[in-house]
């Protein structure tokens, strides 16, 4: 496994965020993680890349024991995230905000510079390399921030609902992205996504959380037909 967390727990005061979670993701896999909103998705990623440390539990990356390490040394480590609010440097260029990414990571300057020319021509943002990060539409924006990650040379690429506020045409364009990271570099994908059909679609696994609790994991078909998680996403219909 190249992720896994063991009886990961997270508590925001009485608040149970997360409560003895398992995850294991393969090598070169995309592991696609859902739930419905403030199921603990968001927090899972949090205690794994090093924003915050769980309360309890074990997190092990690429064989490492990385509980309660610094978000920039599992950076350097080959673990890179996106945010579910799209967060970039407003007031810099699309070349900067990369290089922010990039050297979080820590690598060498002369590294670093080839992996930006790398990314941009990757995800096609050559033209957008002197654009101010502020004049950039919401789909650019995402393209940046998945640039960044690419820049770090991450082996794990975790994403936090990156499908949020897009058209379907933006959605199909994205995945198609997620698949060929995957395919031509090898990289093992950590997704969340709230609505299961487009992560049911691009996902090799998938795991479901409620309540901060995994009720569910494996392959597509099993997951959708289990009945603990129809009733979970039909309960959530009936509240809104
Ligand atoms: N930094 C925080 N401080 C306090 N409570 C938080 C924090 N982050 C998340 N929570 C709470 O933890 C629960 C899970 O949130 P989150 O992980 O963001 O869910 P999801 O991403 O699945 O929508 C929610 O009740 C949320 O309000
Ligand atoms: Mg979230």
């Amino acid at each position: 496994m190249i992720l896994e967390t063991r009886n990961v727990s997270k508590d925001f005061g009485k608040l149970a965020a997360l409560v003895d979670v398992d995850l294991a993701v393969a090598p070169g896999e995309i592991f696609g993680l859902a739930g419905p909103n403030g199921a603990g998705k968001s927090t899972l990623f949090n205690v794994i890349a090093g924003t915050f440390p769980p309360t309890a539990g074990r997190i092990i990356f690429a064989g490492k024991d990385i509980t309660g390490l610094g978000a920039h040394r599992i950076c350097h480590l080959g673990l890179a995230r996106t945010f579910q609010i799209p967060q970039t440097f407003a007031s810099l260029s699309v070349y900067d905000n990369l290089r922010v990414g990039a050297t979080f990571g820590g690598h060498s300057d002369r590294r670093i510079r080839t992996r930006i020319e790398e990314s941009l021509a990757y995800l096609d943002l050559t033209a957008f390399r002197a654009t101010r990060a502020r004049n950039l539409d919401l789909y650019t924006t995402k393209l940046v921030m998945l640039a960044a990650c690419l820049a770090t040379g991450c082996k794990l690429l975790m994403l936090d609902e990156p499908l949020a506020g897009l058209s379907m045409l933006e959605i199909n364009n994205f995945l198609e992205l997620v698949r060929k990271i995957n395919r031509e570099h090898g990289t093992t994908i950590l997704m969340i996504e709230h609505i299961l059909d487009s992560l049911m679609d691009v996902s090799h696994r998938l795991l479901i959380l409620h309540n901060g609790a995994v009720i569910c994991t494996g392959d597509p078909q099993g997951v959708c037909s289990d009945p603990k998680v129809i009733e979970v996403y039909l309960g959530e219909g009936e509240d809104e």
